[in-house]
């Protein structure tokens, strides 16, 4: 069934788990992400970034998940991933997203909170629930998100972000990076402490590939709700696809691409097994 992102990370935070949210950009990756998620028993939410708008048909693309997501024997949320753009906002509510990320990172706060503000107030008119961020992810290896300049979160400006703006989930960077690390990951646990302490809501961590399993399950017991995951699942789509490639005979398509849904399944399980802990 469809659900808002904001019900399944309250209920989330209640019980302290974390939610996948895999970023999908066609068929075979949102049939995965559901496949792992009932398989799981696990709630799963479905994340389209805005830079695939120029690719995928988003009416389309919003109808299919839309009806995978009626007939799944688990929660499924629709949510728009690092949206810069209002009419970007607007196509995702018009098309049935749950929720929205309005990423105003890039801006100082008082103008991050203003343009985040009335995103808040056209998406909850449509009861549609937000997630914005504060501080930025530097970009790791074999990423597809745009470069961040890797700033932390500060916890007092995360406070007044949360009142000011009224968003209903909130992205902390705390040292993760987008897609791969390049050495030694390090992430301040010690300031995702000072963040929860001063923001009541469920609480967001960007780059979850390649995370060690063990500082995942630290952030979790943080506060961690939701953690989104792209890298890792298209790395075992790809290097099934090179292999292929060395494949002489002509397989049809219509195989190829059933064997590289069946290629990020375990990826995925991975993930979903891990944040339910
Ligand atoms: P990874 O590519 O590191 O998994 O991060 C995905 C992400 O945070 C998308 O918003």
């Amino acid at each position: 069934m469809l659900v808002n992102t904001k019900d399944v990370l309250k209920e989330a935070q209640r019980k302290s788990y974390a939610v996948a949210a895999f970023n999908v950009f066609n068929l075979e990756t949102v049939q995965a992400a559901v496949r792992v998620a009932e398989h799981e028993h696990q709630p799963v939410i479905i994340a389209l970034g805005e830079r695939y708008f120029p690719t995928v048909d988003v009416e389309g693309f919003a109808a299919m998940v839309r009806a995978l997501a009626s007939k799944a024997s688990v929660p499924v949320s629709l949510h728009l991933d690092h949206a810069y753009e209002k009419e970007s906002i607007v196509r995702a509510i018009e098309n049935g997203f749950t929720s929205v990320m309005y990423d105003g990172s890039k801006y100082e706060l008082n103008e991050n909170i203003l343009r985040t503000k009335e995103i808040v107030d056209l998406a909850h008119q449509a009861g549609v629930s937000v997630e914005a961020e504060i501080g930025s992810l530097a970009r790791g290896a074999f990423s597809d998100e745009e470069e961040g300049d890797g700033t932390l979160t500060d916890p007092q400006s995360a406070k007044e972000f949360v009142a000011a703006t009224g968003v209903d989930f909130l992205a902390a960077a705390i040292g993760t990076v987008h897609g791969m690390y390049q050495g030694e990951p390090n992430i301040n646990l010690p300031l995702l402490e000072k963040i929860r302490d001063v923001v009541d809501i469920p609480l967001v961590l960007h780059g979850g590939s390649g995370t060690p399993d063990e500082m995942i399950r630290q952030t979790i017991k943080r506060g961690i709700c939701k953690i989104n995951v792209n890298t890792e699942v298209s790395m075992a789509a790809v290097s099934y696809l090179q292999n292929q490639s060395d494949n002489k005979s002509m397989p049809h398509l219509s195989s190829i691409m059933s064997d590289m849904q069946a290629s990020m399944e375990p990826v995925m399980t991975k993930f979903v097994k891990l944040f339910a802990y």
